[in-house]
């Protein structure tokens, strides 16, 4: 009967056709940088008429879509359903999907939010079907803010938007989880091990996490200006850069020629740091990372930079275990910039840091602190305003207690050097009493809290263990 079918179906010429949709399928990326050339008006009316062919329930066609073109009303758009997007801009077409769910009965199936997930899937499909690239943006806080800005009705219910517009970037393959690990016939089989996609990746596996970093690097890096790209353009004047760079410059000037490793360099951030500031101090710098992807990200972003030196890129080299693919005792020196912070048990990259660097070599780790009261996370996690890849822009979710990362520190083979305290929580106490004094009209003693606060950026003293990030300079241990 199957083979039959199958027979029926290819004398009708229609597995050609199944061949080519799943090509289609396949070939489909969400799009985030766009051309600015705009998109004709046919074309986009085109995308439309696709999903207009698509089923709905007893076919009431409740559907309404609107074409935003217009910068001023993007940016209204944007401000009004709070999205923090930057690909909403570049787009040249944004479409707003709305579905009358005031007319659809409630009913178990939810088919009015089905109903506007196939239209949203289609609009993506015709987009690529007709060469154009596309992205569906659902990280909209306030999607009623759309409709407000566009003018709908209140009993049309916005479903978020769909950017379209000429490719002008070509992301990795996200990888997609097998048929045979999600099917089962008849029964579903219970012994299968439940699928985890935590909201915290650190929880994830080494695949998931090494995907996750890709579709991040790719998802949020943007175009500052013509020549460069970065996640975060900010983070390199940051007292915690400087000081970074400084101590790495010292630990550098201690060897003859040494190599440098700098663990999961994502974006390159730190390299681009140490190339800047210590050139000639070493005779290879390795950027290692865990995914071919990245790799292609920092080759793109340092071959429009200017400082150049002898800079290597290395690919973790197995999918399931961290393996940086350098020799034992291979490297002098090792920076790890909040990395730990990336897996649920760092002791494997731990023992790897430990495994490739040279018995006299020395290892710089920036640990984000439990103790320390991280403000802006409380604040995010009370607004609800909780979204992957957001924490990680802004700084590890996950905070380690010193005792506790000194304890694994010891177990993976290093012993520590020297401790500091980075931004310790006695500069933001006295921020505060300095803008407290203020507001009371007391200006010099503002200004002194002020002054003080500025002074403390680093610390030895016991403070260290309430400050932001404790930097750990280690050795081997003997
Ligand atoms: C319901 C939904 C919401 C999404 N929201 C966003 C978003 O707000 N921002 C974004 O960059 N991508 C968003 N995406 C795109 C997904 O991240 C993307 O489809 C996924 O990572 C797979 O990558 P691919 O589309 O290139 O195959 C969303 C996708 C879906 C289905």
């Amino acid at each position: 009967m199957h083979e039959e079918s199958i027979q029926t179906a290819e004398s009708a010429g229609t597995r050609m056709d199944g061949d080519g949709f799943m090509a289609l399928l396949g070939r489909r990326r969400s799009t985030r940088m766009f051309k600015e050339q705009p998109v004709p008006q046919a074309l986009l009316e085109t995308l439309i008429r696709a999903a207009c062919l698509m089923p709905t329930s007893c076919n009431r066609q409740l559907w309404h879509f609107v074409i935003i073109t217009d910068p001023a009303l993007k940016v209204k758009v944007s401000a009004l359903s709070d999205a923090q997007q930057s690909y909403l801009y570049d787009a040249p077409a944004l479409i707003a999907v709305f579905y009358d769910t005031s007319l659809e009965t409630r009913n178990p199936c939810n088919t009015a939010e089905v109903t506007a997930g196939i239209t949203i899937g289609t609009l993506l499909l015709a987009a690529e079907a007709h060469a154009l690239g596309a992205i569906y943006l659902g990280g909209i806080r306030r999607p009623s803010g759309i409709g407000k800005a566009v003018g709908a009705p209140p009993y049309m219910r916005c479903f978020g938007l769909v950017c379209v517009g000429w490719r002008d970037d070509d992301p990795p393959s996200p990888n997609r989880r097998e048929v045979a690990d999600v099917l089962n016939m008849n029964r579903f089989a219970l012994s299968q091990e439940r699928y985890r996609a935590d909201i915290r990746p650190h929880l994830w596996t080494l695949r998931q996490i090494a995907d996750f970093r890709d579709k991040l690097l790719w998802y949020k890096g943007v175009h500052i200006d013509a020549c460069t790209l970065h996640v975060d353009p900010d983070r390199r004047l940051s007292p915690l850069f400087q000081f970074m760079t400084g101590r790495l410059a010292m630990m550098l000037s201690r060897y003859q020629a040494p190599e440098m490793l700098d663990i999961l360099s994502f974006n390159g951030d730190v390299v681009y740091q140490v190339l800047n500031a210590c050139p000639g101090a070493f005779k290879r710098l390795y950027a290692y990372d865990l995914t071919p992807g990245i790799q292609r990200y920092m080759e793109e972003r340092f071959a429009r930079l200017s400082p150049t030196g002898p800079l290597a890129y290395l690919v973790n080299a197995e999918p399931d275990r961290l393996a940086i693919p350098l020799a034992a005792g291979q490297v002098q020196v090792i920076s790890c910039y909040e990395r730990l912070e990336h897996f649920e048990d760092p002791l494997p990259l731990l023992r790897e840091m430990r495994r490739v660097l040279a018995p006299d070599g020395c290892a710089l780790v920036l640990v984000s602190n439990r103790f320390y009261p991280h403000l802006y996370r409380y604040k995010r996690m009370r607004q609800g305003n909780y979204a992957l890849g957001r924490n990680w822009n802004r700084g590890p979710e996950r905070k380690f207690e010193p005792r506790q990362i000194e304890r694994l520190f010891a177990e993976a083979g290093f012993q520590i050097r020297s401790v500091t305290g980075l931004q310790p929580v006695s500069i933001k106490i006295a921020s505060v009493l300095a803008s407290f004094c203020r507001r009371l009209g007391l200006y010099p003693l503002a200004d002194r809290l002020a002054d003080w606060a500025g002074q403390q950026g680093c610390t030895s003293s016991w403070l260290r263990n309430f400050s932001s990030v404790i930097a750990y300079e280690l050795n081997r241990q003997r």
